[in-house]
């Protein structure tokens, strides 16, 4: 089986390469062409040249990892946003759909309002707020036009490489007194390390069935994130909390950490309030359990290097 991965540097793109390593030949592409073989390519911008990608390689599986997931900057940028990511996923599906490919592409809970207080499921009503929100719901419908496809819809992803929130809190208590943090959205911080996980289970299922008992029907949109919710306050209490109590060496400062509304830190994209998302269709038709956020989130502040974060 080959798979070909697009958004290599990425959070959830940098797990895929570790999950997806045991399923078959892995082709992984980023933007930059000149790391890429056989000078394949990876810019999402680049439309033609990459349907000629697909071409080329001939995949079983495509999975787009790859977005423009700057959620202020896309209201300014709306056009380039539209493009990566609607656009090219389009592109994505129509070739993934001549050669029988599977598409695996990732969405997000800004697709919805953030009205209420329930999980949204998968076919409520979408409303999307922002630039971001609009364009990843456009590509949601362009991925659709290939049959064998799998969006998985998350939220509030964090990986332990590269920045996050939770070190941007451990970073901020070592030189503030007090910190405001958002308490009226309301969510679940995902790892980019379970998504993957999820992505290569998901794959191997839908491929390992039998002819006769069609992968298709498993197609589809699916909610992927892990169970519970908390605050953007309550993730950075549950992190200061952790790190004070197991690395003493840490030195903060930090002697408030106050709720405040979203109100408080005015951006150009407005964010839902209620981003639960309600995972049981994937977790009936895969037989998955979803771990709690607490989990992923204690294993991820296990792996910081805390000597790099000041
Ligand atoms: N992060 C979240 O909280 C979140 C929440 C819900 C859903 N999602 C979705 O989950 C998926 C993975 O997100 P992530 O958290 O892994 O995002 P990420 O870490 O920002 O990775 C996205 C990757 O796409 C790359 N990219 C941007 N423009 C590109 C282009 N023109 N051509 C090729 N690559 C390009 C970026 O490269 P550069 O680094 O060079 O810009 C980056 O490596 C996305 O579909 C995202 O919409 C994310």
């Amino acid at each position: 089986m080959k798979i070909l991965l697009f958004g290599r540097e990425g959070q959830v793109g940098w797990e895929l390469q570790r999950s997806l390593a045991p399923l078959g030949e892995l082709v992984v592409l980023g933007r930059d062409a000149s790391s890429n073989p056989d000078g394949l390519c990876g810019d999402l911008t680049q439309l033609e040249a990459l349907a000629h990608t697909v071409r080329q390689v001939r995949p079983d599986v495509v999975v787009n990892a790859a977005a423009h997931t700057a959620v202020d900057k896309a209201e300014s940028e709306s056009a380039l946003a539209y493009t990566i990511n609607a656009l090219a996923p389009g592109v994505l599906a129509d070739e993934a759909q001549k050669l029988g490919a599977w598409l695996v592409h990732y969405s997000t809970d800004y697709v919805f309002d953030g009205s209420g207080t329930q999980p949204w499921q998968e076919d409520d009503a979408t409303g999307p707020l922002s630039v971001y929100g609009h364009t990843k719901l456009e590509g949601e419908r362009a991925v659709a036009r290939c049959a064998r496809h799998l969006i998985f819809r998350t939220s509030w992803v964090y990986a332990a490489r590269g920045g996050n929130f939770a070190k941007t809190m451990m970073r901020l208590a070592g030189e503030r007194d007090t910190l405001q943090v958002i308490d009226d959205q309301i969510g679940a911080p995902t790892g980019a390390d379970l998504l993957a996980d999820v992505t290569a289970l998901a794959i191997h299922r839908v491929l390992m069935r039998e002819p006769a008992e069609s992968g298709e029907s498993l197609a589809g949109t699916y909610h992927l994130c892990a169970s519970g919710s908390t605050s953007w306050y309550g993730y950075a209490k549950y992190v200061l909390a952790l790190v004070a109590a197991a690395q003493p060496a840490i030195k903060m400062v930090v002697n408030e950490v106050k709720p405040v509304p979203t109100t408080a830190f005015p951006t150009p994209a407005k964010r839902p309030h209620n981003s639960r998302l309600d995972t049981r269709k994937l977790q009936k038709n895969f037989g998955l359990h979803l771990p709690a956020w607490q989990t992923g989130v204690l294993r991820m502040l296990n792996e910081i290097d805390y000597g790099r974060i000041r």
